[in-house]
């Protein structure tokens, strides 16, 4: 399990500071488990892993077999909630170069519809041809336009390549239990289905069948990913000021309070970069919202300190970091020797590349710290399906916290409906006739 600290961030904020945003955070989760506060309707996510059964996850299992016996890739369609979790949990888990291994076990997962991109769904198609192909559409309101495009275009090229019957028999839909065009379509279609809670929003279905099928098709053990879950699930319901999701929110809100108005996620180990993207939609579009919340930002470092480092170093001080750190690193290779030592490196001949990597953390926290930045570390003893169930339960308790101790509802994203909207206008949709002209009018006069 994680262990968090915080220490050298506590050194930017008064200690009455500290301890008045320890009692807000301790406030806010009473709010959150006696189901009190905004956005109420949607905390399903909140016990759910310790309610999950050991029939529903073979349910699961089962489906991902058949998909995985008939395919060699499965393309898992959806935007935002309804694809990051599946996509950093596949990613954190997998070989690095899962695609280039020879004699694969389990189909590889890639994904489609997070875009509008026409040349990535064009390219898609293209690799896909010769390929036993299956899909998996992830669409909580089936009203999504990208998920929508894609589907449409992954539903031609299987129902062309397999037939009706033989692509019926290839895709699986994810969706809400009785809304919803992607529901009515998998109806009518004769689709395998699974349900996404009515109560769980897509930013926190990540351990509902959305994030669990996709990574029982990889290949990996999502019943050790519910049990880390459901095990951070306990620890962080506890009303203690050493719960770690109450240290982290009560300390994110003191470093709001001092002017830290951008949190950047940073990660050291790069199978973590997915992680960052599921972290930042999470908090995201959780909490800015009344133009207020936290900016989150992400970086993958060392390869990020070429970059963004030299900001982070002398740049504005608005920024706090939290470190992700991962440990034990499995393959144990070393820095090799050579008589030569034309690149110097023989004074770290024989080191691990892990403890390298470690120096590197250590040098850049306390370059960090001396320079003004506030560092929250979270230690995950290893990566491995347990800790990252933990890990991702951890951070959405946190969140549901550090939303109400905003005062906002972290659970709606009324924000995300101005761009589609307008695109619906400019596109012609039906119903979007009065808008179009002056979305127009305007567009010509900004452009
Ligand atoms: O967290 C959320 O609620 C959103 O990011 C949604 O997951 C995203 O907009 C996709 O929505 P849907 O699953 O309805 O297609």
């Amino acid at each position: 399990m994680l262990t968090i600290h915080l220490k050298s961030a506590a050194a930017f904020v008064p200690e009455k500071e500290w301890a008045a945003q320890q009692e807000k955070a301790l406030q806010a989760l009473d709010t959150l488990e006696s189901r009190t506060g905004k956005g109420n309707a949607f905390l399903g996510w909140l016990h759910l892993p310790s309610s999950i059964t050991d029939g529903q996850l073979a349910a699961v299992q089962t489906v991902a077999a058949q998909l995985a016996g008939r395919a060699e890739i499965v393309v898992v369609i959806g935007i935002g909630g309804s694809y990051l979790g599946a996509k950093a949990i596949i990613e954190a888990l997998s070989h690095h170069f899962a695609s280039l291994l020879p004699d694969r076990r389990h189909p590889l997962v890639v994904f489609a519809g997070q875009n509008i991109g026409e040349d990535y769904l064009a390219e898609l198609l293209e690799a896909l041809q010769t390929r036993e192909t299956a899909c998996i559409v992830i669409s909580k309101s089936g009203t999504t336009t990208e998920p929508a495009i894609a589907f449409r275009l992954l539903k031609r090229r299987l129902e062309e390549q397999y037939g009706k019957a033989g692509a019926k028999d290839r895709i699986v839909a994810i969706t809400d239990a009785s809304r919803g065009a992607l529901r009515t379509l998998a109806a009518q279609e004769g689709y395998a289905t699974f349900v996404i809670p009515d109560d769980v929003g897509g930013r926190f279905s990540a351990l509902t069948p959305v994030g669990l099928l996709p990574v029982a098709v990889a290949g990996f053990d999502i019943a050790a990913l519910v049990a880390g879950a459901a095990a951070m699930s306990r620890i962080t319901s506890e009303r203690s000021v050493n719960n770690p999701a109450v240290q982290y929110a009560a300390m994110r809100h003191a470093l709001y309070a001092q002017g830290k108005k951008i949190e950047a996620l940073v990660n050291y180990h790069p199978k973590m970069h997915y992680v960052t993207e599921w972290w930042k939609q999470l908090f995201g579009e959780s909490e800015g919202k009344e133009h207020k919340g936290i900016f989150p930002a992400g970086v993958d470092f060392t390869g990020d300190l070429h970059s963004m480092g030299q900001y982070l170093q002398e740049g504005e001080r608005s920024i706090f970091e939290t470190v992700v750190s991962v440990g034990n690193e499995r393959s144990g290779l070393t820095i090799p020797a050579d008589d030569q030592d034309l690149d110097r490196l023989n004074f770290i001949a024989g080191k691990r590349i892990s403890e390298c990597n470690r120096m590197a953390e250590w040098g850049t926290w306390l370059a960090h710290v001396e320079g003004g930045i506030p560092v929250i570390r979270i230690e995950l003893p290893q990566l491995d399906a347990y800790a990252l169930g933990g890990l991702l339960y951890f951070f959405e308790k946190a969140c549901g916290i550090s939303g109400y101790m905003l005062g906002v509802n972290p659970f709606d994203q009324p924000g995300v409906e101005a761009y589609k909207n307008n695109m619906f206008a400019l596109l012609g949709k039906p119903g979007y006739e009065t808008q179009t002209h002056r979305i127009r009018e305007t567009l010509k006069r900004l452009q």
